[in-house]
């Protein structure tokens, strides 16, 4: 499973690309928002941090102004992935801008015939919302299983990237649905290292260590 991470947070992005073990980054309106700062700059940063898979998104909501900003995006560097919205125009411009080799993620997924439509018109990634499907006692789980086995019904190459996760339960449960990435805030991908028994453990381990006078 790949691991992106959902910020557009530099310092965050910088400390976590350089363990290795995030292969993407997705940003949103709402995270550009909080950097703070103009965001084809912050779009450019990132891509120079990371290599793999950038997400942007664009604002325009008609068809022309998402292939014009689309293009105006995709053109900050090789590893953009130019995120439109799942609506009509967001589907036609996916496989407009599919055609013209761009990486498109289709964001705001909420139904498995969304995810299906986004498939059909090319998308390099689909992002179901998790996290929003379960704030309203709806089962996002449920989502990113029945996406898989539709894509795998068809052999449809488009990546499930789970979205809206919250919490570690969330990437466990998307890596046994079989999602492919997986998206969340850095204290979400930090959280997946912790686990009591592990630090109670340690701290024996270094007590007898120290009694034993035990030195590397
Ligand atoms: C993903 O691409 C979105 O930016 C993100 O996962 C949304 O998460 P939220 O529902 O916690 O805002």
């Amino acid at each position: 499973m790949k691991f992106f991470v959902d910020t557009a947070n530099i310092d965050d992005i910088a400390e976590l690309a350089a363990t290795g073990l995030i292969d993407g980054v997705t940003t949103n309106p709402s995270l550009v928002a909080k950097a703070g700062r103009p965001f084809t700059e912050v779009i450019k940063e990132i891509c120079d941090l990371v290599e793999g898979p950038v997400s942007a998104e664009v604002v325009a909501t008609d068809y022309d102004g998402m292939i014009s900003e689309g293009r105006k995006l995709a053109a900050i560097a090789e590893n953009v992935a130019v995120k439109l919205p799942l609506t009509w125009d967001g589907l036609k411009a996916c496989k407009t801008l599919t055609g013209e080799g761009t990486m498109v993620n289709v964001t705001l997924c909420f139904s498995a015939n969304q995810a299906l439509l986004a498939a059909k018109a090319g998308a390099t990634f689909i992002s179901p919302f998790i996290g929003r499907l379960d704030d309203i006692n709806l089962d996002g789980m449920e989502l990113i299983s029945d996406i898989r086995q539709i894509y795998d019904n068809y052999l449809f190459d488009t990546e499930i990237l789970a979205a809206s996760i919250r919490t570690a339960n969330h990437v466990k449960e998307s890596a046994l649905a079989g999602a492919d990435v997986a998206t969340m805030p850095p204290n979400v991908i930090k959280s997946l290292a912790a686990h009591p028994l592990t630090d109670k453990g340690l701290a024996t381990f270094l007590a007898d260590a120290e009694k034993a006078g035990i030195k590397v």
